[in-house]
């Protein structure tokens, strides 16, 4: 534990010592990507990373043991899952939205797909608790259900100087998922750097497709020295819309067999949950005019986290450039930036293998990194709820 004196200094000699406690760690950006802003109240250390890859991987977080954060944002596919549209979680609940991939997290101003929370040191609270996620029944559940498990035990005082508390879960969680940070990606390599061989032909013509007659790089941004391809606003895309107004025209996916799908008709499936509603953006701000608006979201690794939109529902990148190229779905709310292309077709070919030069060079280290977590075993000896009531009665 190395430790860091500071003091503050304003005119006389203060006598209050603040110790920095941990491994301080720096986050150099890879080329493509600007340099990441780390909140002052949570600076990064070695054993805040490495306490918050333990629970990021551990199915314990969940109230019966079975689901981890890494279940749904799965590293061996984008920090996604690859074969659902939108996710599932407790004992097969669906929930009405698409795992967003979690690389390069740390650069996104607002979390979710409407932006509804601001920092990563909250938002683990969302899953945690939610009845179809991960459903502890409450904060201080998790807290203490953390608390007596051997596993943890002296790693939260090495990493913040105490014992578990809520805040530093959020801390210890947020701070491994700022370490997911991918980019020289081909793409980074062409542009930003000088290698002008990194890029077929093709992938050139992409990307001029994207930045001009696709009209892409109006929400998804590529900066002069660096590109997060987002905006960090909301937009209309018409998918929301079509997708509460008329469920019963989506199509459902359903898995057969490993990799054997069939498209049912929304409308066939009576048996299912009604849908839940979703009206995007609106959600946080009350506003009609962000009825059915989603975050922009980066389309770096895109060619890894399918499938894509805040639901799920379009499975290949073809399927997302078919859908520009129409103008997305018209709706009394749909963005004035979308509107039909008129790509030919070596245009969407070009565009598709653009976005699939966007592939970091480090993702095979990232999930080996997530993996290096120790693993322990999902179940308790004795049942959580046994655990907790004893501590309840315990209690003085
Ligand atoms: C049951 C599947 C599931 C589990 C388990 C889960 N997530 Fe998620 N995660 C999702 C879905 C779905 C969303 C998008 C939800 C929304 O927009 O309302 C999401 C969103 C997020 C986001 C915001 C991403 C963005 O681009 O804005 C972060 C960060 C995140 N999850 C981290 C975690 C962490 C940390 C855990 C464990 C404590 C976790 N997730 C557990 C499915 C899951
Ligand atoms: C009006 C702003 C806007 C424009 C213009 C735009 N996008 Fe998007 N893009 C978005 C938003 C918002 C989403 C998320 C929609 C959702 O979640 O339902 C998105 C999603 C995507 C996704 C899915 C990413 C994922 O991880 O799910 C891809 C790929 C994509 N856009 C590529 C493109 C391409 C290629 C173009 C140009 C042909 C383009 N976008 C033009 C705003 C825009």
């Amino acid at each position: 534990m190395k430790r860091l004196p500071w003091f503050a200094w304003s005119g006389i000699f203060h006598s209050a010592w603040v110790y920095a406690i941990g491994t301080p760690v720096q986050l150099d950006p890879p080329l493509g990507l600007p340099p990441l802003s780390i909140p002052a109240a949570n600076p990064l250390t070695r054993e805040k990373i490495d306490l918050g890859r333990r629970l990021f991987m551990d199915r314990r977080l969940s109230h019966n043991n079975t689901m981890s954060c890494a279940m749904c944002h799965v590293p061996e596919q984008g920090f996604t899952s690859h074969e659902l549209g939108t996710a599932i979680g407790m004992q097969g609940r669906s929930l009405r939205r698409n795992s967003p991939t979690l690389y390069n997290i740390g650069y996104h101003l607002s979390l979710f797909h409407e932006g509804r929370e601001l920092h990563l040191e909250d938002q683990v609270w969302g899953p945690l608790l939610t009845k179809v996620e991960m459903d502890m029944p409450s904060i201080g559940y998790v807290v203490e259900k953390v608390r007596l498990l051997d596993e943890y035990k002296g790693q939260f005082e090495a990493a913040f100087g105490g014992p578990v508390s809520a805040e530093r879960i959020g801390h210890a969680l947020a701070s491994f998922q700022r370490t997911l940070i991918s980019g020289n990606s081909r793409f980074d390599r062409w542009f930003y750097g000088d290698d002008k061989s990194a890029l077929n032909l093709r992938e050139q013509k992409g990307f001029e497709i994207f930045m001009g007659k696709g009209r892409c790089a109006t929400c998804h941004w590529v900066d002069e020295k660096t590109a997060l391809f987002t905006d960090h606003k909301f937009h209309n895309t018409g998918l929301g819309w079509e997708r509460s107004m008329f469920p019963e025209r989506n199509n459902y996916k359903v898995q057969l067999a490993p990799g054997i799908f069939v498209q049912v008709m929304g409308a066939l499936l009576k048996s299912f949950e009604p849908p839940q509603a979703d009206v995007g953006r609106y959600e946080v701000t009350l506003d009609t005019k962000d009825r059915w608006a989603y975050k922009t979201p980066m389309l770096r690794n895109v060619a890894i986290t399918r499938p894509y939109m805040h639901d799920g529902s379009l499975s290949t990148l073809e399927d997302v450039v078919e859908f520009y190229d129409k103008g997305g779905i018209d709706n009394e709310n749909k963005s004035p930036l979308l509107m039909p292309l008129k790509l030919d077709s070596e245009e969407k070919t070009a565009l598709v293998a653009f976005m699939n030069s966007l592939t970091g060079d480090n993702l095979e280290a990232l999930t080996r990194d997530a993996r290096s977590a120790p693993v322990t075993l999902p179940v308790l000896s004795k049942d959580a709820a046994d655990l907790y009531m004893d501590a309840v009665l315990a209690a003085p």
